[in-house]
């Protein structure tokens, strides 16, 4: 079903329905988000095993500290735990991880843990691992022009590249995602990556989060790789090429 000739270098992934997937079953939302961990480990896995170089994942959008205080604090803790649980199997895996994002609205011992996880995993080669946190694309545009703009001369005049903008995102040296997927079927990209995912495929899956595993990625790879990339092209230069 996969063809192993043509896997997408970079998978972008909008985590969502973890609260759906729990009400569907009677239970509270943060056994959503528990069980969302699990499709996370296990899509993980099988980016490694496909030959995926990055994956990166929406785990905590800049709007989602207007959730519950409980819901929030669960999450902070599932962060916190995740990293004092997994990174040494990240490390021992050649896993290169990144939480990218404002941290500093983070607690500060969270903030050290992900700082401790990036630094005790910046060796890793297999895969690149994105963990989008506190994140919000639109924040990250302006960030990236402020940084710009904040190490020119004051007066000089010259305008602002489509590099420039790209060397200041968090996703600077890496290739732009080839995939975007989202789970729980809603039609929206809810200001992730909004710089990143302009030539990227979407795919949409009907799927709540926990409930995508290994054969659930293997489908959205595969329905990637029947699509015909263009940028912007005809068909028949893309043919030709
Ligand atoms: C979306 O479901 C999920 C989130 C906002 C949080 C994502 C967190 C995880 C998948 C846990 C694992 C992550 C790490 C890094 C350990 P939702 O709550 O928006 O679901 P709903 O739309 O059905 O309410």
């Amino acid at each position: 079903m996969v063809d192993p000739l043509k896997i997408p270098q970079h998978i972008a992934i909008i985590m969502d329905g973890n609260g759906r997937w729990a009400k569907q079953r009677g239970l509270p939302r943060i056994a959503g988000h528990r069980e969302g961990a699990e499709s996370l480990r296990a899509v993980l896995r099988a980016c490694i095993e496909l030959g995926v170089k990055y994956l990166t994942v929406y785990a905590f959008s800049t709007e989602n500290w207007r959730r519950p205080k409980a819901e929030v604090d669960f999450l902070l803790d599932l962060f916190a735990l995740t990293i004092d649980r997994e990174t040494d199997e990240l490390i021992d895996n050649q896993i290169k991880v990144n939480y990218l994002g404002d941290l500093s609205k983070f607690p500060k011992e969270l903030q050290a843990k992900m700082a401790g996880a990036m630094e005790r995993t910046k060796k890793g080669t297999r895969i690149t691992f994105n963990i989008m946190v506190n994140y919000g694309g639109r924040a990250e545009l302006v960030e990236s022009v402020n940084q710009i703009i904040g190490a020119r001369d004051k007066g000089q005049g010259a305008k602002v590249t489509e590099e420039e903008i790209q060397e200041h995102l968090y996703t600077r040296g890496m290739p732009d995602p080839d995939l975007l997927i989202r789970t729980a079927s809603e039609l929206r990209v809810s200001n992730f990556l909004l710089w990143q995912i302009a030539y990227s495929e979407i795919y949409v899956t009907d799927l709540c989060w926990p409930d995508f595993r290994k054969e659930a990625l293997c489908e959205a790879v595969a329905a990637y790789q029947r699509r015909l990339r263009k940028f912007g092209q005809t068909e028949e230069q893309v043919s030709a090429a």
